[in-house]
């Protein structure tokens, strides 16, 4: 929806395929932490008034551990930080926007499938309403997720992908609670990671790590608040505010990322190229960047003739990809119990304490936390 919309206001058409309902996708509860670069792209984009009027902007973290908290102050570290706002919100904010300025979206399009992807012209089919359709195109962009059809299209010889599988999930609440502090917190703790976010000053959103197999049944609210408050320090424990869930969901960690991300006229963008897991919470901002890049190179081609922007595409996508990928798996790597091994832990308790001492691994930190820049084709 970013990508039609961005390319809309610069006169370039597009059709966007939801296999989904708009009620579904506006109501799935998503990530909600946003870079300044993703910020900005919304704004250009011409969806910023709300975000902008609405989300909260956060200076600075806490990481907590062994009982106690240190603050990332990502303001003073960077001179940058970051946004808290729903990705259901962006969500509506993009719907209504795209289907103001005359947009096509076709909600409910099943049995999606591309073809003719080295060929001038490629064709995507669809069903919609019973009947079958095709429309026939100059680019398709895959934005269709880690299960969507785009990925799996192109000849196997073609891609080559890499994956982390990690031994444990996400469980994650949603409540009209006030969160426990401005800022979010960061838990490391023995009996595993824990993550207090928000929506606003009065909806939070907590997260346990939990094993990858449990389901929301075995997670009763009581449980799951109960389990949040031992793993937060006395300080921040002290200040939880339990209510009942509105929205419960376990959630699997990744690492993946499929080389190259583009295959002739094929541009695959997000989830559909690479998956991180939730930590530091750059899966949506990812799917912005490739976005950002992928747009320009269009607005490129359709006024110069030239596609040296578009080839261009995948390395650069790819290059900003990798960093967030390696950030993405070292602070689930820092933050997470992975086993028994008190070796490990007290791996992970010296690394903490040297953040908390040192200026540039704090540093180091709040610059990938804020967003890494961007390469632009020259
Ligand atoms: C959220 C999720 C994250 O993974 C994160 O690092 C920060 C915030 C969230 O859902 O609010």
């Amino acid at each position: 929806m970013l990508l039609a919309q961005l390319l809309r206001r610069n006169g370039i058409d597009s059709i966007v395929l939801e296999q989904r309902t708009r009620e579904y996708v506006e109501a799935r509860i998503r990530a909600g932490l946003l870079e300044q670069g993703t910020v900005d792209l919304l704004i250009e984009a011409g969806v910023g008034v709300r975000l902008q009027h609405e989300g909260l902007k956060h200076d600075g973290f806490e990481v907590a551990f062994s009982g106690r908290t240190h603050r990332i102050d990502l303001k003073g570290l960077t001179g940058s930080c970051v946004t808290i706002y729903g990705q259901t919100e962006i969500q509506k904010d993009l719907d209504e926007a795209v289907l103001a300025g005359g947009g096509d979206i076709r909600y409910g399009a099943a049995d999606v499938a591309v073809e003719g992807l080295s060929e001038r012209r490629s064709r995507v089919s669809f069903t919609l309403e019973g009947r079958r359709q095709q429309v026939e195109c100059d680019f398709i962009a895959g934005c269709d997720g880690f299960h969507g059809v785009c990925r799996p299209s192109v000849p196997a010889d073609t891609i080559r992908t890499y994956e982390r599988v990690y031994p444990f999930g996400w469980l994650g609440i949603l409540a009209d609670v006030p969160p426990v502090s401005d800022e979010l917190v960061y838990a490391n703790h023995a009996r595993g990671f824990a993550l207090c976010s928000m929506r606003s000053r009065t909806r939070s959103r907590y997260y346990v790590q939990c094993p990858v197999n449990d389901s929301v049944a075995d997670w009763p609210d009581e449980r799951f608040w109960g389990e949040l408050r031992q793993r937060l320090p006395p300080s921040r424990a002290d200040r939880l505010v339990v209510g009942p869930s509105i929205e419960k969901s376990i959630a699997p960690l990744r690492s993946f990322v499929a080389e190259p991300m583009r295959f002739g006229n094929l541009f695959l963008v997000g989830d559909a190229a690479h998956i991180v897991p939730p930590t530091g919470a750059k899966g949506l901002n990812l799917a912005a960047a490739d976005v950002r890049i992928l747009y320009q190179a269009l607005v490129d081609f359709y006024r110069s003739g030239s596609d040296a922007a578009l080839d261009q595409y995948s390395p650069l996508a790819l290059e900003r990809v990798w960093k967030a990928t390696r950030f993405s798996w070292w602070f689930t790597t820092l933050m997470h119990r992975f086993s028994d091994d008190p070796f490990a832990h007290k791996l992970q308790l010296a690394e903490l304490h040297y953040l908390s001492q040192s200026h540039p691994a704090a540093q180091s930190l709040a610059e990938n936390y804020v967003g890494l820049g961007f390469r632009m084709p020259a």
